[in-house]
């Protein structure tokens, strides 16, 4: 079995779903449940044996230790995280915390659960660190795409602790010989993603008839690739890549913000038409920037291609259509984030 951590947030939720779906290989999920996971993502495998959730802090090093020992997995699977920019320009403690201390003191009980494995075990062994493209800064307009060999150099405490834990990941590789791969991705979106982010965000308030606000000139360029991707993604680095490897993830497509926002807007109209017969961008409300916001993201994912062969299954287009149509038929799971009623769900579901 694998150990994924952080599997309630949005992007673990989904890798779980598709590992289970694709390969069926058991879980162990340790996540804190912060207010970012949410077991409701997971409502599918509550009777799914092959699914064990266990609420836990991967900071609480002994207790990993005991998880580890209990179930022996073959990989562990790196997500857990605190992972909204602006959260962390508010209140940086909790992403110090958990994304640098956090990453140590698991690391530190991976390295002797490794430590204590037979060699052929400890050679089949990996771990697995989820990161992103925001470590390596911001773009200018005419800059080439990072590449693995971009410098670091975070802008946001968000980014400077997943930098940091980048850092502490590639150190245990060196150090001690630990099996480790990174991946740098570029802005997921798709289904379960919390609507604090961009893209959700604006679906439930378009639908909720509230503003779209937009930052500043709306013109900073992110790079987004569907979720379901990403979750390939590692799969495929899981399998094959590297040891001691960094890949970038990352599906060529650039856009502005405010091209997004009117994209979600257009498939609204047509897919949800406002009572009224006006459009959604009326909605738009440009309001004052991100202190310190990156300006460009762009991901140079060739070696990911050439090397391991992955490639994305979705063009923006395809992607996003889905994720505005998931969010449509979805709108249980949308209220109960947005009453908190999500949080309940793993007292009633998961009690034993
Ligand atoms: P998320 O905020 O939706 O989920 C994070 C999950 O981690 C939650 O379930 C939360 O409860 C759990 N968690 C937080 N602190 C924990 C702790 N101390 N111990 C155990 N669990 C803890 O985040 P996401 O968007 O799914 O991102 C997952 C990972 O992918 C993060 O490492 C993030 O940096 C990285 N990433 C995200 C994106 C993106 O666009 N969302 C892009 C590239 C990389
Ligand atoms: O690049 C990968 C990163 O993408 C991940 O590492 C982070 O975990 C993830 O949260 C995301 O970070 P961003 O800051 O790019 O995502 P966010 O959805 O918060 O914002 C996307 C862009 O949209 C950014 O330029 C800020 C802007 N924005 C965001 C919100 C929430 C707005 O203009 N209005 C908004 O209300």
């Amino acid at each position: 079995m694998i150990l994924v951590t952080g599997g309630a947030g949005f992007i673990g939720a989904n890798f779980v779903l598709d590992w289970l779906a694709t390969c069926g290989e058991p879980v162990v999920n340790l996540d804190k449940l912060t207010y970012a996971g949410n077991l409701e993502n997971l409502a599918s495998l509550a009777r799914d044996a092959g699914h064990v959730f266990v609420r836990g802090d991967i900071g609480d090093g002994a207790a990993v230790a005991r998880l580890l020992a209990t179930h022996q997995p073959r990989a562990v699977v790196n997500f857990a995280a605190e992972s909204h920019v602006d959260r962390s320009i508010h209140g940086p403690g909790d992403f110090i915390q958990t994304n640098i201390v956090g990453t140590f003191h698991l690391l530190e009980a991976v390295r002797a659960y490794w430590g204590g494995l037979a060699a052929p075990e400890q050679a089949a062994f990996r771990f697995l660190h989820v990161s992103t493209d925001e470590v390596y800064g911001s773009l200018g307009p005419g800059d080439a795409a990072f590449t693995e060999t971009h410098r670091y150099q975070p802008n946001s405490p968000y980014s400077a602790s997943k930098a940091a834990s980048d850092h502490l990941v590639r150190a245990y590789h060196h150090t001690y010989g630990l099996p480790v791969l990174t991946t740098n991705c570029s802005n997921n979106y798709g289904p379960y993603h919390f609507p604090e982010k961009l893209i959700p965000l604006m679906i439930v308030n378009a639908l909720a008839g509230k503003p779209l606000p937009v930052y500043g000139d709306g013109m900073q360029v992110r790079d987004w690739l569907y979720v379901k991707d990403h979750c390939s993604a590692i799969r495929r680095v899981l399998e094959a890549g590297r040891l001691g490897e960094v890949y970038n993830v990352g599906g060529w497509n650039e856009m502005p913000n405010i091209d997004i926002v009117n994209a979600v807007c257009r498939l609204l109209d047509e897919l949800r038409p406002r009572a009224d017969g006006q459009s959604y961008r009326t909605q738009i409300s440009y309001v004052a920037d991100r202190p310190g916001h990156d300006r460009r993201y762009a991901i140079d994912a060739r070696k990911l291609e050439q090397e391991l062969g992955w490639k994305p299954a979705e063009t923006f287009e395809s992607g996003i259509r889905k994720t505005v149509l998931w969010y449509l038929e979805h709108p249980q799971w949308v209220a109960h984030v947005q009453t908190g009623a999500y949080r309940d769900w793993v007292k009633t579901h998961y009690a034993a």
